[in-house]
């Protein structure tokens, strides 16, 4: 669009629009404002915030506040509180009048009584006014005396300098496009820890923070945001939103998916943008999917909920209301029913009872949840430290969230007429391959209020000249093509940063004793060793200048890393990006690299077997959670590392895709990815590159597990008086063909590390060669899945005790 149009777009809105919205300053005693009048709105002195009728649906108005000038629009257009929210009024007749016996009332087209009333009742109350803080408050005619502000009485949102009392009341809307109070609220519980908490129909539940956390004792004097974007709470709970130290728009609000969320509005963009957010792991808030569904992630969306086979949604928009079956189970207490095994599944709570036994087998459990008319569902599992079968009873099945590495298995009580019906439906779908996207409802406002806008410019346009009408042309023409952009969803939701925090360079300079203690070198840069201002020990990796792309590729990069959680991935917990710095702050890991202890005496079969279990899971996690969007590709034993306790977590997932970007020039070179003697066949052959490289890498790991070896050294042998050397996989290969063909050898005893001085279990030696075997197929086609390894470990485990 050239200057001459927009100063003429300008010139119209400066002529017609703004007159026509001559907003007050005040509302005085007496007086009303109508929800039909297009002028009748507060405006705070600076026009910070707006406060007016706001349309919530068809013909459906509330009395609320939002941020900016009057004409609220796009995704910035986010009300923050409102009158009214369960009980929206009409768009005839509908006003908010400050009565002359001092009380504040909205009445719903012209009836009484009001719908809405501040319960005020005061002689001096002269006049309402909007603060800049967003703060609506009634006073006298001086000003100095408060009788009633809606700081005290908050819906969803805290605004910067709102102090949330011991008496406040957070609750969440139900739904994006319904602004009525939903499940979720924020309060200073029982015991005064600032919490959120689920209240549904049935259930009620504390979910954040984790109950076992912040057990202290502690006053409940208040919590406050500051406006720089500083959080504190007098249970001692703090936060700095990661855009820290500026004077910007915020909000503070306890979304409808119940997650607590920090924004910042983008002043040039006007979109808001997330700085904090409660939970990073979004399944972990209580009663998002409802029961009989599934909760998982997605990039993009954040949360995904979906059924399990054989159900459908109870309501098309709103997953907390959950699925039911589709062939109903009428009779809970008939005997004539089927069950469904579902895997890769855990229901959490609702147990009605439990039985553990070492004989319990699945027959038993499922006759006693048959005779139990209560029982939806149970879930079998094998208790490996007691060596027990456990079966757990559910009264509901609730809770339900994928994932790849939990193997338990659960069977859910169906009608049996439906069992033919729901194992096809598995079978074209698979558990995990459902790719179901969380509705995220343009809200119907939206919607009406491009129409209120439009109308009105048109309304004005009517009488002004032929260049106005083109003027109200384009400028609709503009408009519209934002609203397009808006709706898409992954405007919605951009995390600029979640619970990791940023460090200063000068910081981490500090912390590493500028950069002293070499610990290690990783993809991409070394690692050091630090103490952190809060006594942590951590790692910090300071990447190559070289490898990194530019700040904002970096800071997504990092955020999506810093969003996995796992307990066999390693934990980031902070980062730096200051000029050409970029530093990752991580765990410490006190036993270091798997390469560095493969030769120790420490690591005796068990520990290996259990190393493999763990990365195993990792990597599943990172492939799966029904997603595959983080390889790794360069799964390794210097990558594996080992705490205290020699439990693995994986290291340097995620990086692959910040390399990628930065030398991308060199098109031939950035295509390979990984360490020679770990790559998979696919890297070289100008193959597609799928999750299974990180399967065969995890296989050439496994095979240093059971021998010993260094695969990137390769065997030296002494055959026949002569030295070969041999790499590792077509030695383990060779010495099973050697080995089958001769019952007097055994496979296992010849090539099992030395190292372990014959001290191990056999069994479980041949489970991790045979599965390391699989892993390393040409075909990657033919090698399993990061869960099927995980399955198959933990399940030959149960099956051979
Ligand atoms: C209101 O407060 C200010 C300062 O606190 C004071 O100067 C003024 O006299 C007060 N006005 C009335 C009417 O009390
Ligand atoms: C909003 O939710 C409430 C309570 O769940 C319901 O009663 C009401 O009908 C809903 N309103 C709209 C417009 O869907
Ligand atoms: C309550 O906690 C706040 C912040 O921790 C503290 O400043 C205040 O003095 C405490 N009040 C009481 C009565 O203990
Ligand atoms: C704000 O939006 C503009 C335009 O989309 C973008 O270039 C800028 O990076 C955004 N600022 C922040 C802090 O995200
Ligand atoms: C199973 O579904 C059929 C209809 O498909 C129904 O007639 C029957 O009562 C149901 N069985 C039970 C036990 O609810
Ligand atoms: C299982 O073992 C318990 C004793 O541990 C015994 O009482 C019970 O009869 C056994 N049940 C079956 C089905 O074998």
């Amino acid at each position: 669009m050239d200057l001459p149009v927009l100063t003429l777009i300008l010139i119209f809105l400066l002529t017609y629009l703004l007159p026509a919205y001559s907003a007050l300053p005040s509302l005085r005693r007496g007086s009303s404002l109508f929800v039909e009048h297009s002028s009748d709105f507060l405006v705070s002195p600076t026009g910070s915030f707006s406060a007016g009728f706001f349309p919530v649906g068809e013909n459906a108005f509330t009395f609320a506040i939002w941020h900016g000038g009057p004409v609220c629009s796009g995704d910035s257009c986010v009300p923050v509180w409102m009158a009214n929210r369960d009980v929206p009024v009409n768009g005839k007749r509908s006003r908010l009048s400050l009565r002359d016996d001092g009380d504040l009332v909205l009445v719903d087209a012209g009836f009484l009584p009001p719908v809405w009333s501040s319960e005020t009742s005061s002689s001096v109350a002269a006049k309402l006014q909007l603060k800049d803080t967003g703060n609506l408050v009634l006073t006298d005619e001086s000003g100095n005396t408060t009788l009633w502000q809606s700081f005290d009485f908050p819906t969803d949102t805290i605004l910067p300098t709102q102090i949330i009392k011991m008496e406040t009341r957070v609750v969440a809307s139900r739904s994006r496009s319904n602004y009525s109070r939903g499940f979720y609220g924020l309060h200073f519980n029982d015991q005064n820890v600032f919490s959120l908490v689920f209240s549904g129909p049935i259930f009620s539940r504390a979910y954040w923070p984790s109950p076992w956390e912040r057990m202290f004792v502690f006053n409940r004097s208040g919590a406050v945001l500051d406006p720089l974007g500083y959080f504190s709470s007098s249970d001692d709970f703090h936060f700095s939103s990661s855009d820290y130290g500026r004077v910007i728009p915020r909000r503070l609000t306890l979304d409808p998916d119940g997650n607590l969320r920090l924004y910042s509005l983008n002043s040039s963009n006007k979109a808001w943008l997330v700085t904090w957010q409660a939970s990073s792991t979004p399944c972990s808030i209580y009663g998002l999917c409802g029961s009989n569904s599934l909760c998982g992630y997605d990039r993009l969306l954040g949360r995904r909920c979906s059924c399990i086979p054989g159900h459908e949604k109870v309501d098309p928009v709103d997953w907390s209301l959950g699925c039911r079956p589709i062939v109903p189970l009428s009779n809970m207490c008939s005997k004539d029913v089927g069950f469904m095994k579902i895997t890769h599944v855990d229901f959490y709570g609702y147990d009605m009872d439990q039985v553990e036994r070492t004989n319990m087998t699945l027959v038993d459990c499922r006759t006693m949840c048959i005779n139990t008319c209560s029982c939806k569902g149970f879930m079998y599992v094998f208790e490996y430290e007691k060596g027990t079968f456990r079966c757990y009873f559910k009264v509901e099945l609730r809770n339900g969230h994928i994932n790849p590495s939990f193997t338990a298995q659960f069977f859910i009580k169906v009608n049996k007429s439906a069992t033919r019906a729901i194992e096809q439906e598995k079978q074209t779908q698979g558990s995990c391959t459902e790719r179901q996207t969380v509705q995220l409802n343009r809200a119907p406002y939206t919607l009406n209020k491009s129409n209120t806008f439009v109308s009105l410019l048109l309304w004005f346009a009517v009488g002004v000249a032929g260049i106005e009408m083109f003027v109200v042309f384009v400028v609709w023409f503009f408009f519209f093509r934002n609203q397009q952009d808006i709706s898409t969803p992954s405007h919605r939701y951009i995390l600029a940063a979640t619970r990791f925090q940023r460090f200063t360079y000068g910081e981490l300079k500090k912390a590493t004793k500028n950069f002293d203690q070499e610990i290690g070198r990783g993809a991409g840069g070394i690692v050091y060793l630090a103490v952190l201002p809060d006594n942590r020990v951590a790692a910090v990796k300071l990447l190559n200048e070289a490898t990194t792309g530019g700040e904002a590729d970096f800071l997504a990069e990092v955020n999506t890393i810093g969003r996995i959680n796992h307990m066999n991935l390693i934990e980031l917990w902070g980062y730096c990006a200051e000029g050409k710095h970029r530093l990752l702050v991580y765990e410490y890991m006190e036993h270091g690299s798997l390469a560095k202890n493969l030769s120790s005496p420490e690591l005796d079969w068990r520990r290996r077997y259990d190393i493999a279990v763990g990365t195993a899971k990792g990597l599943a996690y990172l492939h799966e959670e029904c997603l595959e969007w983080v390889l790794h590709c360069d799964v390794k034993p210097q990558n594996i590392l080992l705490d205290s306790e020699y439990t693995p977590k994986v290291a340097d997932f995620g990086l692959s895709k910040l390399m990628d970007r930065a030398d991308s020039t060199d098109q031939e070179f950035s295509r390979i990815r990984g360490t020679r003697g770990y790559m998979a066949p696919e890297w070289v052959s100008n193959m597609s590159i799928t999750s299974k490289v990180d399967v065969y890498s995890y296989g050439v790991v496994m095979l240093e597990l059971v021998t010993g070896m260094n695969a990137a050294e390769g065997v030296r042998s002494i055959a026949g008086g002569e030295e070969k050397h041999m790499r590792l996989i077509p030695w383990v290969r060779q010495k099973m063909k050697e080995t089958a063909s001769d019952p007097s050898r055994s496979v296992v005893d010849e090539i099992v590390d030395p190292r372990l001085r014959g001290d191990y279990d056999v069994k479980k030696m041949e489970i991790l060669i045979g599965v390391a075997l699989r892993c390393v197929m040409e075909d990657k086609n033919s090698r399993p899945t990061m869960g099927e390894i995980v399955e198959m470990l933990l399940r030959e485990e149960e099956a051979s005790v």
